[in-house]
């Protein structure tokens, strides 16, 4: 939901990340937008920095990351054409796609 998502983020910028040293810059595609975040962030990383608050639906209502270490499942998101997807569990890696319920 940035809106210049195409450009790199800046460690410390408005990115939703706290400042510090940050691994290579990378570019996944968040529901067909590009969007950077850094070699070794988990996909929930880089779609919360990004603004996304709704991973996903079951019985109507919005999911997003509960337990942030994968018992949960309340993160699930298509990867790479993969449905339910834990995005906690999962590192980002370039060009990777990711759906949400939003698309
Ligand atoms: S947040 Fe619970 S499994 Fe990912």
């Amino acid at each position: 939901m940035s809106d210049d998502s195409t450009q790199t983020p800046q460690a410390g910028a408005d990115t939703g990340r706290l400042p510090g040293d940050r691994g290579e810059p990378l570019t996944i595609l968040i529901d067909d937008v590009p969007v950077g975040c850094f070699a070794g962030e988990t996909v929930a990383v880089a779609l919360l920095a990004d603004g996304v608050r709704e991973f996903s639906r079951r019985g109507g209502e919005p999911r997003m990351p509960l337990c942030n270490m994968g018992t949960c499942f309340e993160c699930g998101v298509v990867i790479d054409g993969v449905p339910l997807v834990r995005s906690c569990l999962t590192v980002v890696a370039d060009g990777m796609t990711v759906r949400t319920s939003r698309s």
